[in-house]
Parts: C-alpha cells; structure tokens; sequence
C-alpha cells in the first residue's frame, strides 16, 4: 500500500462520524483508496459525534465496515494498523460551538505536525436536520474562511421540497461559495451512470439517431427487491417520489436527453443537465393522475418466504399513506425531444434489483418482410444496464436459420466485466476522490436541485391533498400496481430487466 505524494494532504472532518453511512460507505470507501494508492501521504478522518467513542474503540468498528462493505473484504492487521492511525474520534454536539473549536484546534494541530496547509473536507454524514446547523457554526468559527482549502459535502436528501431546499441552499452559501459545495447523488459515482456520457459521445454511432426522429419512446427503471428495512422513521417522510426520482431519476433522465458538452469541464457538464431540467413539461397540479401513479407494496411471497407489506414495517404508520412505488410519464420539450415520452419508474419490493434505460427505437417505415415471417418482429432498443448487470444491450432483429425467412430478436452485449475484468470501484470511493480532488462534475449544483424539486412539487402537493384510497395496491414481489400500465402509449411497454427477456427470446 502506497500513498501518493503529489495529492495534497487532506483531512476529512465527517460529522455522523459513528453512523451507518460512515462505517457501510465513507469508510470501506476511503480504505479502498487507500489501498489503491490514491490517498496523500498526510491524511486524517476525524470522526465526530455525540456517542461515548473513543480512538480505539471507533477503530475497530471502522475495520468490522471495511471488512463487511469494501472492495476486498477481509483485511490484514498489519495493513489496518498502518490506516487505523490516521483515524481519530471527537465527541461532541453539533449544536454546541465548543465541538468547532476543538475541531479547528484539531485541525491546526495536524497542520503543524505536516508543516503544510491541507485542505479539509467537512461531510455532513448526518440526519438532515443538521444541515442547517453544521455550515453555520463552521463559518462562525473561522473554520471557512480559507476558500481555497475548505469544502463541505451533503448527503440527500437536498429539502424536502422546493422551499426547503431553496432555504438549505441559501444557508449553505451563506458559509460557503457554491464551488466549495460537492452535494452528493451516489447515483453519478456509479461507472455505468458515468458510462452514459462516454457511451453518447465518445461513439458517434448512435448520436444521429438519439431524437425524436428514431426514438419511439424511452423508459428509465430503478427497482428494488428490498422493502425499507431499517428505514421506516425516514421513509415515512419522504417517500420514493422524494427519496429516489427527485435525485436518482432525474439524474439518468439528464444523462440521456442532454445536448454534448463542449468540454468536460463540471460547469459544461451541469449546464447541460439543467437544460435539460427546464425543458421537462411542468405537470399542471389538477392533470397529475394523467401523468403519475403512486403505489405502496402490500404483503407478498418470495421464495418460500412470506413477506410483511409496508405497513408493518418497523417504525412505519399502520395508515400509512406513504408511496413506495412512482411511475411517471414526463415530456421533454424542446428540439431534440418533443413528443418522445419518458416513462420513469422506481419501487420498492419489486421482484427483483434493477436499473435499466432502455431506448426503443422507431419500427421500419415499411414492413416488406411477409408477415410470416414477422410474427416475432420488434423494433430495436438499446439497454442501459446500470446494475446489477453493468452493461450495453443492443436488441435488433436477425433472420432464424433455417429454409425460412423467420425474423426474431437477437441481443448484442457489452459486459462491464468480461470486457475489463477489473471490479468497479464503489461509487462513493469515485466521489470522495473526486472531492479530494475539486472536481464538481459528479455533484448536483444549487440550481439542478432546485429544477428537479420545481419538477416535482405539482405531484407531490397533489398527492399530499388527495390522500389515496387504494394502498397498498401492489403485493410484495410484483412489478407494482396494474395502474402504472395506463400511462403507456398504443404500443408501449415496460421492459422486463434484459436478464428476464432474453430467457423469454430464447424459450
Ligand atoms: C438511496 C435511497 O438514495 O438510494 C434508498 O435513499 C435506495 O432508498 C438507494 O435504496 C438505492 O441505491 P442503490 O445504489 O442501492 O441503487
């Protein structure tokens, strides 16, 4: 294990220093950097929170994180020893400006011992009700005036709507300018997110016919298998239209209809993507039900095993109205775009863990094939697999060998792993590197929050005024409610997760 001694040294003040972000993600992450040479030679992680801890005692369940959640899972003392050092543990209550002092004492502490002035990164690993707190008192300490050297970095959710998010952003750039603001989507650190830019501009095979000209219609899945868990107290608040499509979602919505960047430069980049935002048709309050269907998982069966529907989960009301599944159909107004419809969906407790943009294109102009021979026939679509099978599915047609001409869908496939046989970094060790290194371009300016809020707060109000009747409306393990099929033009469809399909073909 090396460190790498042109990176400047760093440290991390992580305040949630004993939460479950910082042990399942922040941690292993940093340790994987660590062990693939990508940390300075001088860094630290101050750990601060209000619980009993100490240095040791944090340490060691740093390392149970390490060796549960990183890249390569077990780990030698020898090596633990070597990173445990440079971790340290403040107790303190965020609300109380003494926790800054010692923290600014720390911190120029470690500066004295490097002869050097490192840069440090304050990550709000917190309950969102902190946000509004931590900048302040930063500011009020003196802990923000060097511009250069000082960042903070904030977890979703950004508000909890349009105001409250206009409110947090406001407070934020009270203590800090917006470029020393890294506003975490963990959705952007995953490589095949990041490979849908390469994908659309790095190739100019697609790029003419990425419009409404080839387009019929494009769908963006983001399923999980898994209920809320653990969850419940923070769920019940937000619910999925918040706490996935107004983040992850918009994201990938952004990603595939964005005009190309002139240049990879992180402003460039978000320029595009909030073009994007403010091209998408502002549902009018009254229309919802044409363009949304809200749904909440009931109980189900997986396997041999029974599962428990929302409102039994712990910590979750017995009448809650709390949806779990979203599917939207939104439209993109402007050149490239208008009349394509994007249809968006994510849920809990659906059958399987997948997320996939899939791009159907528009079917021949003329059939000359006899019909026979078309019965299998399907326009072509392009499959963007962001998890759990990272990778590019081209569906097209093929003639079926034999003495007739017979067309059926055939699939061509970029594999992430068979094609670099590398393990893909986790995505919060590609953000952490990237706001070590000052680069934005993964990270959600104020105004992209702010426009995908806009997007969503005629839904959100609707809903919150017209409380549903009908939860749950979809059992555990099942594609989400029937409804979601009436936002579906003549001819559309949900895709089934590529996996399931081409067993479909190939029956
Ligand atoms: C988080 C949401 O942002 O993303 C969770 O709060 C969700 O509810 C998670 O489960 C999904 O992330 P991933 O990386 O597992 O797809």
């Amino acid at each position: 294990m090396k460190t790498d001694d042109k990176l400047q040294s760093t440290i991390f003040a992580i305040f949630g220093g004993s939460g479950d972000l910082t042990w399942r993600k922040l941690v292993p992450s940093l340790f994987d950097l660590y062990r693939d040479s990508y940390m300075p030679v001088n860094f630290s992680i101050i750990a601060l929170d209000i619980k009993n801890l100490d240095d040791e005692k944090l340490r060691l369940r740093y390392r149970d994180g390490v060796e549960k959640f990183s890249r390569n899972g077990k780990v030698d003392d020898a090596g633990w020893v070597k990173f445990a050092k440079h971790i340290y543990y403040e107790k303190g209550d965020f609300t109380n400006a003494d926790t800054y002092s010692v923290l600014k004492e720390q911190c120029n502490k470690l500066a004295r011992e490097w002869k050097d002035n490192p840069q440090i990164i304050f990550y709000m690993a917190t309950q969102p009700t902190m946000f509004g707190i931590i900048p302040t008192h930063l500011k009020e300490t003196g802990l923000t005036d060097d511009k250069k050297h000082t960042r903070i970095v904030v977890e979703k959710p950004i508000g909890y709507d349009i105001t409250s998010a206009l409110n947090l952003n406001k407070i934020l750039t009270e203590s800090f300018d917006e470029s020393q603001i890294f506003r975490i989507d963990h959705y952007l650190g995953k490589e095949t997110v990041q490979n849908i830019l390469a994908f659309r501009f790095a190739n100019p095979l697609f790029e003419p016919l990425w419009n409404r000209r080839f387009v019929d219609y494009i769908t963006i899945t983001v399923a999980e298998d898994l209920g809320v868990e653990h969850r419940g107290h923070y769920y019940e608040g937000a619910g999925a239209l918040r706490d996935m499509v107004q983040n992850h979602l918009m994201q990938l919505l952004c990603l595939i209809a964005m005009e190309p960047m002139v240049s990879f430069n992180a402003d460039e980049i978000r320029n595009k993507k909030v073009d994007v935002l403010h091209a998408i048709r502002i549902i009018p309050k009254d229309k919802v039900e044409e363009y949304a269907v809200r749904g909440q998982y009931g109980r189900g069966v997986s396997g041999k095993k029974d599962l428990c529907g929302y409102r039994e989960d712990k910590d979750v009301s017995p009448q809650s109205t709390t949806e779990t599944f979203v599917a939207l159909k939104l439209w993109v107004d402007n050149w490239r775009w208008q009349d394509v419809p994007f249809y968006l969906r994510t849920g809990k407790r659906l059958p399987r863990q997948v997320s996939e943009v899939t791009i159907q294109f528009r079917g021949v102009p003329h059939k000359s094939f006899p019909p026979e021979a078309t019965v299998e026939w399907q326009s072509a679509s392009l499959v963007m697999s962001i998890q759990p099978d990272e990778g590019i599915v081209l569906r097209f047609q093929a003639k079926q060998p034999g003495n007739k001409m017979l067309l059926k869908p055939v699939v061509m496939r970029f594999n992430y792993q068979e094609s670099f046989s590398i393990p893909l970094p986790d995505a919060y060790e590609t953000l952490l590197w990237d706001v070590m290194n000052n680069d934005a371009t993964l990270f959600m300016r104020a105004d992209q929050v702010e426009a995908a809020w806009e997007i969503i707060m005629p839904i959100l109000e609707n809903w919150s005024d017209n409380p549903p009747f009908d939860f749950p409306n979809y059992d555990s393990c099942t594609w989400g409610p029937k409804e979601a099929d009436r936002l579906l033009d003549e001819g559309h469809h949900w895709p089934l997760p590529t996996e399931l399909e081409e067993i479909v073909y190939s029956l």
